[in-house]
């Protein structure tokens, strides 16, 4: 069951590329097992049963003991996946570029003239090239006066193999953290205000960053991930405890009746669910990965046109909510989808419509 559910994404995934020159990063297509001698070894090892655990310098040591850790561990060395940070803010708009190895650098840079940090992470076969992920950084940057950091781990991305992907994140999101925890004692910024956005796997890059560096203040998951993190334990995938706040936005998540590739349980404090978490309207069957893509469509709209509210209403799930069961709200006792929302008072499934296309907001249940 499982294992059709990751072959069926891998299929959705893999077409979806077909039709998106964009999101190719620098050689262009997925690679399969490209790897150095010294990660070969660790891979033999571990395949002979010798190993168990892998240590990268600074990153700390990673076990295969929980079982959501255990299909193609160990993950690649971090000189493989060779992440790469991309700073901007209003103040330097040209990119620092920082690798992850470098992340000391950041202190001459003065980069603190800024209220905050947002991070953005692609997901499975991604870069930062991709169109979304400019596009939410310009909205960003824009709207609101934040220090940007892109994070780039194509190399660790574009295995062919999801679950190497699946293990790469870990590696990731350490890297992240050490990141963070630089720019927090180094440059002056305060931990509370460093808010992560993920896609994706990306959503839970984000929860492995939020689990090693604890207090991070908001982490948003862009229809996080459910191919090897559905029904997981918390440790294995992003929850509500790796942030202050979390909020997760579900566009298209499995049910009985469709075949999704993002997460349906609840991950975060705040979990929405657009037209039920799946089945977005105006997405047609034959555009494959549209369902997906819709988090971070309505998530910039958040920013680009903020009277435009996605108002939502608490409800136990997607029938009551059709039946018109759900409890409805006062001004302001209800949040509205995005980036606007932060608020830790709020907590539960929460659930909304959209139009079908541009401007997506529709006037409150
Ligand atoms: C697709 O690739 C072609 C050729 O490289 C380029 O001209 C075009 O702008 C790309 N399309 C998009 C949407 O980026
Ligand atoms: C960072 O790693 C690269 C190889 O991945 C290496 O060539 C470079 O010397 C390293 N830089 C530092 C400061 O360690
Ligand atoms: C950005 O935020 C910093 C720190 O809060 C503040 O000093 C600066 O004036 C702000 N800049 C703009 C353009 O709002
Ligand atoms: C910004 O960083 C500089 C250099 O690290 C530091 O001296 C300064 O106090 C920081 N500013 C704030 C507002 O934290
Ligand atoms: C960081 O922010 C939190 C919450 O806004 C605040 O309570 C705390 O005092 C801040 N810490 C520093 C060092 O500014
Ligand atoms: C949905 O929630 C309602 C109210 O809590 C409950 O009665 C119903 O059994 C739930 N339906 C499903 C399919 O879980
Ligand atoms: C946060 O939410 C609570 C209740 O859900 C509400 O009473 C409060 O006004 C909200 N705070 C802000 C700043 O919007």
């Amino acid at each position: 069951m499982r294992v059709s559910v990751v072959v069926t994404s891998l299929v959705i995934i893999l077409s979806s590329h077909a039709f998106d020159n964009v999101s190719a990063g620098s050689t262009g297509w997925f690679h399969f097992g490209d790897w150095g001698l010294s990660h070969w070894t660790k891979e033999i090892c571990h395949w002979i049963g010798w190993c168990s655990e892998v240590c990268y310098d600074e990153l700390g040591c990673f076990e295969n003991t929980l079982e959501c850790h255990q299909a193609f561990f160990p993950p690649m060395q971090p000189e493989e996946i060779m992440t790469t940070f991309y700073v901007t803010s209003r103040y330097h708009p040209g990119s620092i570029i920082i690798q992850r190895n470098e992340t000391d650098k950041l202190s001459p840079i003065g980069i603190n003239e800024t209220d905050g940090i947002v991070i953005i992470i692609h997901g499975w076969g991604e870069s930062c090239q991709k169109q979304w992920i400019q596009e939410l950084s310009k909205a960003i940057l824009t709207n609101v006066n934040k220090t940007m950091v892109l994070v780039d781990w194509y190399e660790g991305a574009d295995e062919l193999n999801y679950m190497k992907a699946v293990q790469n994140i870990r590696v990731v999101g350490r890297e992240v953290a050490l990141l963070i925890n630089s720019l927090t004692e180094e440059n002056g910024f305060n931990l509370s205000d460093v808010h992560i956005i993920g896609h994706s796997l990306g959503a839970h890059v984000a929860g492995y960053a939020g689990e090693f560096l604890q207090g991070i203040g908001r982490i948003t998951a862009l229809d996080a991930a459910g191919p090897a993190f559905e029904g997981t334990e918390p440790k294995c995938r992003l929850d509500e405890s790796d942030a202050l706040f979390v909020d997760a936005i579900h566009t298209d998540s499995s049910t009985a009746e469709s075949n999704g590739i993002g997460i349906a349980q609840r991950i975060g404090d705040c979990d929405f669910y657009p037209n039920g978490g799946h089945d977005q309207p105006g997405c047609r069957f034959w555009q494959i990965g549209c369902n997906h893509a819709r988090s971070y469509t309505y998530f910039i709209e958040s920013l680009m046109n903020p009277s435009c509210h996605f108002d939502s209403v608490i409800c136990s799930n997607e029938t009551s909510y059709r039946h018109g069961d759900c409890t409805p709200c006062e001004e302001g006792a209800c949040p509205s989808m995005g980036y606007y929302l932060h608020n830790t008072s709020y907590a539960g499934s929460f659930f909304l419509s959209t139009h079908r296309k541009s401007p997506f907001c529709v006037r409150r249940y």
